[in-house]
């Protein structure tokens, strides 16, 4: 595999694949777009992400990734710039770009990008070609619900819009698990004040894993859900096979009317084998322009994915912070519509802190009604012509 770096400034070429080093097989330079195109011609899928630096031109680097995208939308194009602008991200999205840095970045910056930018060409190489499309739901499929929680950046409330999320299906009677596929950094445990004697790593390590032998390793919560939560050793996590997590899912959903995972803020294989599992996918953005960024990239990799748009629910969280973007900016930055927000308020952190959802510690506030609204979102989507009653339970409600 390779990268290739376009930039007609010899010396920040140079620095650029030294940055590269070790990240790809092959660095391959390029001057100018039309040397760029032929190179891409003459490599075919060998290249799987383009760097282009801060010597070429935006609109030189704005035709030249649009080109790419028309021909070869499964390379990742990473754009480095002197000077970044609204406009300039408009653009730089619209044609598929990745990721916008600033000529400043170190070594470091760029390699993380670098990185993230390959990831994700690998993802939509393995997919793209041929990966069977996510199966309708419904469709030869038992009867719990599958909703993943996801945002490619961090910190914006996954885990805590996913434990809440959980507790506030379980409110209508519904029997839930919750996931924890953030398996080096879950903290699912730590919101919920769970002190487990098993984790996912037990599952995944168990052969011939049934529903039974599963219900062993979760951990119930006072709120009555079940949780599946992550190692405490973020170095076991390595040690999980990632084919592993289908199956798991697969029996959870046959097992329960909700399955709610949390992720990390990565597409990484656990996260896409849920994305293969979901119902739902809730994408989770705030209110700055590069959490907006980065979700508009993800709804652009889900459709690369061909998973159905009718199936993602876009949720802003702290939605009434005062910083300047407002819900209007972003639909339109997203050519999407939000379906629900979350407002800010000082008893997330409370509740986070005391360890107790907020669904039970203020259920009358704003925030558990915002939850509540998305729960409803969920809810009455569900497919006709499945009741609770066909499916046996394993899982009593004590
Ligand atoms: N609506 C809100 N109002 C106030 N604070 C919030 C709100 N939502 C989340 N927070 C705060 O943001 C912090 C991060 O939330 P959380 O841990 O759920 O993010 P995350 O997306 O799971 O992060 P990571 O990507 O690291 O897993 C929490 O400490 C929480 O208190
Ligand atoms: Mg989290």
């Amino acid at each position: 595999m390779a990268v290739l770096i376009v930039e007609p400034h010899d010396g920040y070429a140079t620095w650029l694949a030294n940055a590269l080093s070790g990240l790809t097989d092959r660095v391959i330079r390029a001057a100018d777009p039309d040397e760029a195109m032929a190179a891409v011609a003459a490599e075919g899928r060998e290249v799987l992400a383009a760097i282009f630096g801060p010597s070429l031109g935006d609109r030189d680097a704005l035709a030249l990734a649009g080109a790419l995208q028309q021909g070869t939308p499964d390379v990742s194009v990473l754009l480095i710039r002197r000077q970044e602008s609204g406009e300039l991200i408009r653009q730089a999205l619209k044609v598929g770009i990745k990721d916008i840095l600033s000529s400043a970045s170190d070594e470091n910056a760029v390699r993380t990008a670098a990185a993230k930018a390959i990831e994700i060409a690998r993802v939509l190489r393995g997919r793209l070609g041929g990966g069977a499309p996510t199966s309708d739901p419904g469709e030869g499929r038992s009867p719990g619900r599958v909703v993943t929680v996801f945002s490619s950046k961090g910190g914006c409330g996954k885990t805590f819009l996913s434990t809440n999320l959980a507790v506030a299906l379980s409110r209508s009677g519904a029997e839930v698990a919750l996931v924890d596929l953030d398996l080096h950094f879950g903290d699912v445990a730590i919101m919920l004040h769970l002190f487990p004697s098993h984790t996912i790593y037990d599952a995944a390590q168990s052969p011939g894993l049934d529903a039974l032998t599963l219900k062993s390793f979760l951990t119930r919560h006072d709120s009555g859900i079940w949780t599946l939560v992550a190692p405490t050793e973020p170095t076991v996590a390595d040690t999980i096979n990632p084919g592993t997590i289908g199956s798991i899912l697969k029996l959870l959903r046959s097992a329960f009317d909700y399955v709610v995972i949390d992720t990390p803020p990565a597409f990484s294989e656990p996260v896409l084998g849920a994305f293969d599992e979901s119902d739902w996918l809730v994408m989770l953005a705030t209110l700055d322009v590069p959490s907006i960024k980065n979700l508009k990239l993800t709804l652009q990799t889900m459709e690369l994915l061909h998973f159905p748009k009718n199936r993602i629910r876009v949720v802003v969280n702290r939605a009434d912070s005062k910083v300047g973007l407002r819900l209007p900016d972003v639909e339109k930055l997203l050519s999407s519509s939000v379906d629900a927000t979350i407002p800010s308020s000082r008893s997330v952190p409370l509740s986070v802190n005391k360890g107790s959802p907020i669904m039970l510690e203020e259920p009358k506030g704003p925030v558990a009604e915002s939850i509540r609204r998305i729960a409803a979102l969920v809810v009455e989507s569900q497919p006709a012509g499945r009741t609770k009653k066909q499916r046996r339970s394993l899982f009593a409600r004590s």
